[in-house]
């Protein structure tokens, strides 16, 4: 992102220079998927794809917000707000979620950019969400503390926009740090920073298919894992074992199927932080390959597109495993593809994908990048 570009916006716009600048990355999962939800274990990393905001504080309770990539703008008041429908509402809902915590706003006058793909399963919700936490501790003068920001922006998703996600995709966005991997207990909310592998790209692979009525179908999930725990007499699938799991039980098939893969992805995940502190790519490339199966199978939350484009990369002799990332029914699988070889691993899959289904794919490198920060002020 160009910063200056986003000031001669601000100027323009604002008639006044901006005093700062903050952004707020978008996230690929590596390996967890849907165990955020299960108090389990993810993995996520953020990618060098964010939300860039560049703003004033104001001397009243005003937010105005000019949206450089929609062409809107948004204003509201701190002191009553109400809910609407639309893009803002992400920054309506943390700053009501900030304030019910405690924290005093000032307004601001900002315009944000951003070019974290949207509905691709790649955060972008999440990005708006920490930049304008962000945001609003730069104009109001409170410290920046990554998993509190994470909690109130969720809660904002949970509770202002209606979806009912967990905690990764904020505390991805939240928390990373550049060159790492952040390996998440979603319980606890304990980090650690896991350094990828040397001589790896982590490949994006957009199906350019868009997941519809996705809210009903991650809901239904949601309480098909919690009967399960049920079940089980636990808190959270996260507190069955594999051992545990496989004595066998009394659940339905398809409750028995989606407690399947939450548990196996859980040891899944342990295994992929290990087998990455070892350096041992091959194997974590089977992980992402053996979740993948899991979540077509059990989970049952990928589309043809994404099975299709799955088999493309898992096909290229430089691609170590791949598979789906995100809430799934369309968006973006992820590869681990030798670096070396990134380049003509993109030109196959797009051609193979394009061969196959009929369908364009995007297709990203990236780089994992800081989580959100302040870029100036
Ligand atoms: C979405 C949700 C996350 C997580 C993933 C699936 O991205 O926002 O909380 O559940 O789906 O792993």
């Amino acid at each position: 992102m160009d910063t200056q570009t986003l000031e001669r916006s601000f100027s323009a716009y604002f008639n006044a220079k901006s005093e700062f600048i903050v952004r707020a990355p978008g996230r690929v999962n590596l390996i967890g998927e849907h165990t955020d939800y299960n108090d389990g274990f993810v993995l996520p990393m953020a990618i060098d794809h964010a939300v860039w905001i560049a703003l004033s504080p104001r001397a009243d309770s005003q937010v105005r917000v000019r949206s450089l990539d929609l062409e809107v703008d948004s204003a509201f008041d701190l002191h009553s707000l109400t809910k609407g429908s639309g893009w803002q509402e992400y920054i309506k809902g943390v700053a009501y979620q900030l304030q019910k915590a405690g924290h005093e706003l000032r307004g601001f006058d900002a315009v944000m950019t951003g070019d974290v793909p949207r509905g691709a399963g790649l955060s972008s919700s999440a990005a708006v969400e920490l930049a304008t936490a962000y945001a609003f501790a730069a104009v109001s003068g409170f410290a920046w503390d990554a998993a509190q920001m994470a909690k109130i922006s969720q809660k904002a998703e949970n509770e202002w926009v209606g979806m009912n996600c967990g905690i990764m995709d904020q505390m991805a966005s939240a928390a990373c740090r550049e060159g790492y991997a952040l390996f998440l207990d979603c319980r606890t909310l304990e980090v650690q920073h896991a350094p990828l592998p040397e001589n790896i790209s982590v490949v994006i692979l957009d199906t350019s298919t868009r997941r519809g009525l996705v809210d009903s179908a991650y809901n239904e999930r949601r309480s098909q894992c919690e009967e399960a725990a049920r079940w089980f007499g636990v808190k959270a699938l996260r507190d069955v074992s594999v051992e545990e799991f496989e004595k066998g039980n009394g659940l339905s098939e398809v409750v028995m199927k989606r407690a399947r893969h939450i548990i196996t992805e859980n040891a899944r995940v342990l295994e992929a932080v290990n087998v990455m502190k070892a350096g041992n790519v091959k194997r974590l490339g089977e992980l992402f390959n053996a979740s993948h199966v899991s979540l077509r199978d059990d989970f049952e939350v990928t589309n043809e597109a994404l099975n299709q484009i799955v088999e493309c990369a898992q096909e290229q002799s430089s691609c170590y495993g791949a598979r789906m990332t995100g809430a799934g029914f369309g968006g973006c699988a992820v590869a681990l593809v030798r670096e070396e070889n990134a380049q003509e691993f993109t030109k196959a899959v797009s051609a193979a994908y394009k061969q196959r289904s009929g369908l364009d794919a995007s297709i990203y490198v990236c780089k994992a990048s800081e989580g959100a920060s302040l870029v100036k002020g």
